[in-house]
């Protein structure tokens, strides 16, 4: 993990955002907000640095940019600025960030990506300067909006990158009140088909969870590309459930 806090990951990481940058001039949308998580920092920042640079370069930050985190693992809330080791080892050098501690012991929460205890230094460093909002949600409401996304979308988030949703949803009521239109760009950081257990035990599907990792089991023998309809039946099984 302590790779994705150093500024070489993130660095190479912002061909992502330099891709969405071109895709979204392309569809001719011009984000308001940009939310994604932090384990150590490298999606969110490989997908929003490039834009936030720009913003910056231009002199004026005009988009909210949200950073994510887990409740169970406070660093984006409740983290200190200071100079902390950014491995439990304590052998590298130490590093300027939002920090929880480097000897937090993080709880078994699912996910596992969001257990590191501080944020990169490059992203703490525009949080210092409030360019950057942190929010923290807990397991269980994720996991909820993760079964709503999914039947919605027609794909599973994975538990760190479902963090965002609360997030969404609350942007997307308020434009719903306000009446105004809002561009929202999410970093999609990975897919959840290796968590569907996983979503099983949180949300209470047990009765499912045998045939969950057996459907997961052939999908994955076979080539996800090659079979969207297992997902549509996990998805509707778990549907029907709740
Ligand atoms: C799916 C997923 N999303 C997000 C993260 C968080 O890492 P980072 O902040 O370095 O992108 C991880 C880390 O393992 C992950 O597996």
């Amino acid at each position: 993990m302590v790779g994705s806090v150093i500024n070489v990951d993130i660095m190479f990481k912002t061909i992502a955002g330099l891709e969405a940058k071109k895709q979204l001039e392309l569809i001719g949308e011009d984000p308001d907000v940009m939310i994604g998580v932090v384990g150590g920092g490298s999606n969110w920042g490989g997908v929003f640095f490039p834009f936030i640079g720009e913003e910056l370069r231009s002199g004026k930050v005009r988009r909210r940019y949200i950073a994510v985190g887990a409740i169970e693992v406070p660093k984006v809330t409740k983290g200190v600025y200071r100079y902390d080791d950014p491995d439990t080892g304590r052998v590298l050098p130490q590093l300027k960030m939002f920090t929880i501690g480097a000897d937090f012991v993080p709880p078994p929460i699912y996910a596992g990506g969001l257990r590191y205890h501080a944020v990169a230094p490059t992203l703490s460093y525009l949080m210092s300067k409030g360019y950057v909002e942190g929010r923290d949600y807990d397991q269980e409401t994720v996991f909820r909006m993760a079964q709503v996304f999914a039947q919605v979308e027609g794909y599973v988030p994975a538990p760190e990158t479902a963090h965002v949703l609360p997030v969404i949803k609350e942007i997307a009521e308020e434009a719903r009140r306000t009446g105004e239109r809002r561009v929202i760009l999410i970093s999609f950081s990975g897919h959840g088909l290796l968590d569907l257990g996983n979503y099983a035990d949180v949300l209470g599907f047990e009765k499912h969870k045998a045939f969950m990792r057996l459907a997961l089991i052939k999908i994955c023998g076979q080539g996800l590309h090659q079979h969207p309809p297992y997902l549509s039946i996990l998805l509707l099984l778990s549907s029907l459930t709740s």
